[in-house]
């Protein structure tokens, strides 16, 4: 599997991050985000909705809604929570299946609490905490397509 780990020192460097992936997203690619609480998944998501040309106010939570549509950027863009979802029969149950076939890129956050909810191919960002200023960001491509990914990322900007 293709790995790759970033240290990000401070919020901006989560946000390049996010531009860079933007930068590389296709129709049907999906991205997974774990992390703790407070580790910076929402702000890559909307570093990366941003990137992509969604206007900025209708860059939402979707906590409640569990999926959330965003249009108007270069791509349609779902933007997902599975925190508070049960399970995977929950998660059937929203469509959300449906979503993979649609097209669209998805950005899933949580998705280790249903790793079912993954495709073959997809990019899997874990962030964690260093210290106050910093986090770590580690990259792994699965398929073919996150392999490649990764190995885009991993080219200097
Ligand atoms: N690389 C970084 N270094 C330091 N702070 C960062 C970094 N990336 C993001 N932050 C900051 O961390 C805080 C939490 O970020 P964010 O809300 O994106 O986390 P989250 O993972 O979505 O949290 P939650 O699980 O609570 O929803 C924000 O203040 C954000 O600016
Ligand atoms: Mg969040």
């Amino acid at each position: 599997m293709e790995s790759l780990n970033l240290h990000l020192r401070g919020a901006d460097a989560t946000r390049t991050l996010g531009e860079r992936i933007a930068a590389l997203l296709s129709p049907g690619d999906f991205v997974g985000l774990s992390g703790d609480l407070g580790a910076g998944k929402t702000t890559l998501v909307r570093s990366i909705c941003e990137a992509l040309g969604v206007p900025r106010e209708r860059i939402a939570s979707p906590t409640f809604a569990i999926v959330h549509p965003y249009e108007g950027g270069r791509l349609p863009v779902w933007h997902a929570d599975l925190y508070r979802l049960g399970d995977e029969d929950e998660l059937f149950e929203t469509g959300f299946f449906e979503l993979r076939e649609s097209g669209g890129v998805l950005l899933v956050e949580w998705i280790e609490r249903i790793p079912a909810a993954a495709p073959e191919e997809w990019l899997h960002v874990e962030l964690r905490h260093v210290d106050e200023e910093s986090r770590e960001a580690r990259i792994r491509g699965h398929g073919a397509r996150g392999e490649a990914l990764v190995r885009a990322l991993r080219r200097p900007a």
